[in-house]
């Protein structure tokens, strides 16, 4: 019997750390292919400023001292007319910079489904690769990939003050 159990637990604990890795590894997939789509469009010269907003603007934490935002299109247009959530097909990118200029990281909401939630979250560093942070959980070291739904990206943004999850910037 408790053999069998040991063998039961050891089945479950190399599933569940195949499908996590699963999981990162998709996640990371779609980072890179989403960073390649950026660098393809060439958005620091195609793209719109955040409305009334300039290049290098003073940032508010934990986004960086200067920050610069774009938006495509489909995000653009939406916040021309007024729109109140972002419509799927929306990206936003947010240079995040230090007091001295140097880019230290590049943050990215990416709208891919219609509801309120439906993001891709993505923190870059300067030179496309996803950003890790380490976390302690339970006495443990861990590292978290921050693409996809990073608890803190989603945590931080849902708690915007009127509850409008994805323009923060005008929640202010
Ligand atoms: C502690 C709170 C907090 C956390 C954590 C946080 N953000 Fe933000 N985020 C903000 C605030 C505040 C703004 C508005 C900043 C501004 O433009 O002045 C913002 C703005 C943004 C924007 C521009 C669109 C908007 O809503 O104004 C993007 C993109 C973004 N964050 C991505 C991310 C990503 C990706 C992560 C996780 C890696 C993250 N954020 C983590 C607070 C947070």
């Amino acid at each position: 019997m408790r053999k069998l159990l040991f063998v039961i637990t050891f089945v479950l604990a190399v599933g569940f750390v195949y499908i996590g890795s699963g999981i990162a590894k998709d996640e990371s997939d779609k980072a890179a292919k989403l960073w390649n789509s950026m660098q393809e469009a060439d958005y620091q010269n195609n793209w719109a400023l955040w409305p009334g907003k300039s290049k290098l603007y003073k940032g508010t934490h934990p986004h960086g001292a200067l920050l610069t935002t774009y938006t495509n299109e489909t995000a653009a247009n939406a916040l021309k007319a007024g729109a109140k959530e972002m419509p799927k097909g929306s990206i936003i990118i947010k240079e995040n910079y230090m007091p001295d200029k140097t880019l230290g990281a590049i943050t990215v909401m990416d709208k891919t489904g219609d509801g309120k939630d439906d993001y891709f979250w993505v923190k870059y560093m300067p030179n496309g690769t996803v950003a890790v942070k380490e976390v302690e959980m339970d006495g443990k070291k861990m590292s978290v990939t921050l693409a996809g739904k990073p608890k803190g990206c989603v945590g931080c943004h849902i708690a915007s003050v009127s509850g409008i999850y994805d323009i923060m910037t005008e929640v202010k």
